[in-house]
Order: C-alpha cells, then sequence, then structure tokens
C-alpha cells in the first residue's frame, strides 16, 4: 500500500467516532484500533474497524505497518473519573502503560504525527476557575494523573525523536452529530448533559444537583461546555497544522465561557418543552466550583474556529440522541 493512513485509536467510542466520521468525510485514509470494552461497532462510519488493543505490541506493530501509518489519533482511555479513584491501577494500565506502548511502536515504525486526546482534569482545581495551558499541573484524580503522564511521555518523545504531537485538552464535551448518526451511548455515562437528557426522555427519574452552595452566582458549578462535532474539528485542525510543519504543542480545547448546572438544566427542559425531577443535593467530591478554559491559543495556532458554541444546539443534539436510542439502543 502507498498511500498512507491515520490510526484512530478508541474510533467506535464517543469523540473518537466523531473525529473518524469527520476524517472519513474528508476524505482520509482511516483505521480504527478499538478494544468494544465502552465503544460500539456501529459507531464506526466508513472506516475499517480492527477489534484490539493498543497495549498488544504485537497488534500495534502489524496495524501501523500494514495500513502505513503516519498520524495516529489517540482517544483508547477510560473516562470515569470516580472509577480511576477506586481503582486507579485500571487508569494507570490503559490510559498510561498501554499509550507508553503505543507511543514506542509508533517511534519504531516512524509515524510523524500523533494527536492526544487529553484532559482539563490535568489543572485539577485552579486557583480563578480559569485554566490556561500556563496554569499548573495538579490533577486531583487518577484519571487526570494518568493522562498527564501520557502527555509528558509525548512531550519528551516529541524532543528525543522526529515525532510531533499534538496534546488536546477538552474541557467538558457534550452534544452528538448534527446528522445524528453518532452520539455518546453509554448507558454508564455520569456527564451532566447526558444524564438530563435522559431524565427528559424518562430513562431515570430523576437526577441531582451536585451542590448548591459554589462560590457562583446561582451556587451551583460552572463549566465550559463544548460541542462534540467542534471539539472533533479542532482534531483536523491540528492534522493539517502538523502536516505544514508545526511544532508540537498542547491546547485547551473549549469555548472560553462557562454555564451553570441550573443553566444546563433550564437549557434541557426549554428543549424538551417540560420541567425535569430535580433534587438539590450535596456537593460531589472533588468536583470544582469552576472549570472554563482559557481558549484563545487554540484558534490563533490551528485556525481552529467552533461553529457551535451554544448551549441549545448542544442540548438540542443531545436530546436528539437520546430519543434516537431509545428507538434503536446501541450496539
Ligand atoms: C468532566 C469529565 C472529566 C473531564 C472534565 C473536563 C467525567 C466523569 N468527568 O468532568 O473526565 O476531565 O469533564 O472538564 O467524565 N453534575 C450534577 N449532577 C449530575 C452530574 C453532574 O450536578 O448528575 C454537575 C457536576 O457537579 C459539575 C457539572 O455538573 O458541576 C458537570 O459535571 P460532569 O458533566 O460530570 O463533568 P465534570 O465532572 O466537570
Amino acid at each position: 500500500m502507498s498511500s498512507t493512513s491515520i490510526l484512530v485509536t478508541g474510533g467506535a467510542g464517543y469523540i473518537g467516532s466523531h473525529v473518524t466520521r469527520q476524517l472519513i468525510e474528508a476524505g482520509e485514509n482511516v483505521v480504527v484500533l478499538d478494544n468494544l470494552s465502552t465503544g460500539f461497532k456501529s459507531a464506526v462510519l466508513g472506516a475499517e474497524l480492527i477489534v484490539g488493543d493498543t497495549g498488544d505490541h504485537d497488534l500495534v506493530t502489524k496495524v501501523l505497518a500494514d495500513y502505513n501509518v503516519d498520524t495516529i489519533m489517540h482517544f483508547a482511555a477510560h473516562i470515569i473519573v470516580p472509577e480511576s479513584v477506586e481503582d486507579p491501577l485500571k487508569y494507570y494500565g490503559n490510559n498510561t502503560c498501554s499509550s507508553h506502548n503505543l507511543l514506542s511502536c509508533a517511534v519504531h515504525a516512524k509515524v510523524k504525527h500523533l494527536i492526544f486526546s487529553s484532559t482539563a482534569a490535568v489543572y485539577g482545581i485552579p486557583e480563578t476557575g480559569h485554566a490556561s495551558e500556563e496554569s499548573p499541573n495538579q490533577p486531583i484524580n487518577p484519571y487526570g494523573s494518568s493522562k498527564l503522564m501520557t502527555e509528558w511521555m509525548l512531550r519528551d518523545t516529541s524532543r528525543a525523536t522526529e515525532l510531533k504531537h499534538v496534546a488536546l485538552r477538552y474541557f467538558n464535551v457534550a452534544g452528538s452529530d448534527p446528522g445524528g448518526r453518532i452520539g455518546l451511548s453509554t448507558s454508564k455515562s455520569t456527564l451532566l448533559v447526558k444524564v438530563a437528557c435522559e431524565a427528559a426522555v424518562g430513562k431515570r427519574d430523576k437526577l441531582y444537583i451536585f451542590g448548591t452552595d459554589y462560590p457562583t452566582p446561582d451556587g451551583t458549578g460552572l463549566r465550559d461546555y463544548i460541542h462534540v462535532e467542534d471539539l472533533a474539528s479542532a482534531h483536523l485542525n491540528a492534522l493539517t497544522y502538523l502536516r505544514k510543519g508545526g511544532e508540537s504543542a498542547t491546547l485547551n480545547c473549549g469555548y472560553g465561557h462557562g454555564y451553570s448546572v441550573r443553566e444546563v438544566l433550564a437549557a434541557v427542559e426549554k428543549a424538551h418543552g417540560s420541567s425535569l425531577a430535580i433534587e438539590e443535593g450535596p456537593r460531589r467530591a472533588g468536583d470544582p466550583p469552576m472549570l472554563i478554559a482559557v481558549a484563545d491559543r487554540i484558534q490563533e495556532m490551528l485556525g481552529w474556529k467552533p461553529k457551535y458554541d451554544d448551549l441549545d444546539i448542544i442540548v438540542q443534539s443531545q436530546l436528539d440522541w437520546e430519543k434516537h436510542l431509545l428507538k434503536y439502543p446501541a450496539e
């Protein structure tokens, strides 16, 4: 095979499947590697799926060679924060050790570019509630630490080899494919927008607001919610940037402004046209009052232009996907 390919690890998962779809639409050759532990076969639209693990040295080596991979987009990871606290080695194993394996195979195969799915969880609880790329890295859970360790491996490997990378630190990703084909399908999600939309369509009896006594305007937590379609497009911008010879970079991926829990719930009620059964509960351990991106750098460096910076659009697309799942459960 003479033409090159992009390997997407975790391409059957929520964010990876949206990026895969956009890459295929852009005419790229894409191969997905996913162990289907949380992803869904049906989410891989238009790309070949290889079922397997990022930690499998022989398999990754073979895929890189067989598909002439010159770029990797690495999404495969465990992402549930409370679970990472209970079972840290599961997180260091999959998120850190498997990333080490992927990186060592990539260097050996002379892969040129790697785009990494990192997280705002590397900032922990930033003092002002706003996190820039220069804010201290102080993760407060093993999930954040496991991702930060991979950032460090990437940083040092890019210095020592020809590999160039972009690490994108995601803020609160929500919403689904505007075409209604894919979305966040796992039934185990704890994310606010997903949980609220599940309650709206009757999959949950009620939902809780975790804390109403935060030092925020309405007492509930503030987050920077970013549409998954915009997040996905940032990866294509990062690809173009690296192909043009851009230097390795670590960039926040958020809109730079946020909404409270109450504002999100009001948007879901508006979109669904009925009120939700909401209970006010205590704070959830480890939740910062406010986590908003300082997000100028990604626009300047990558030329990224978000198209869906609107809470109502984000919520509507999530709600549409929940309705879709009622009729067609993910498989
Ligand atoms: C999420 C991700 C984290 C990621 C971070 C980036 C998880 C569990 N967390 O964190 O990996 O690094 O975004 O910013 O995947 N809330 C409620 N009721 C609910 C659920 C949430 O009140 O039922 C509140 C939370 O207290 C918080 C806000 O809603 O204030 C958002 O919470 P959530 O959607 O779980 O995301 P984060 O915890 O911010």
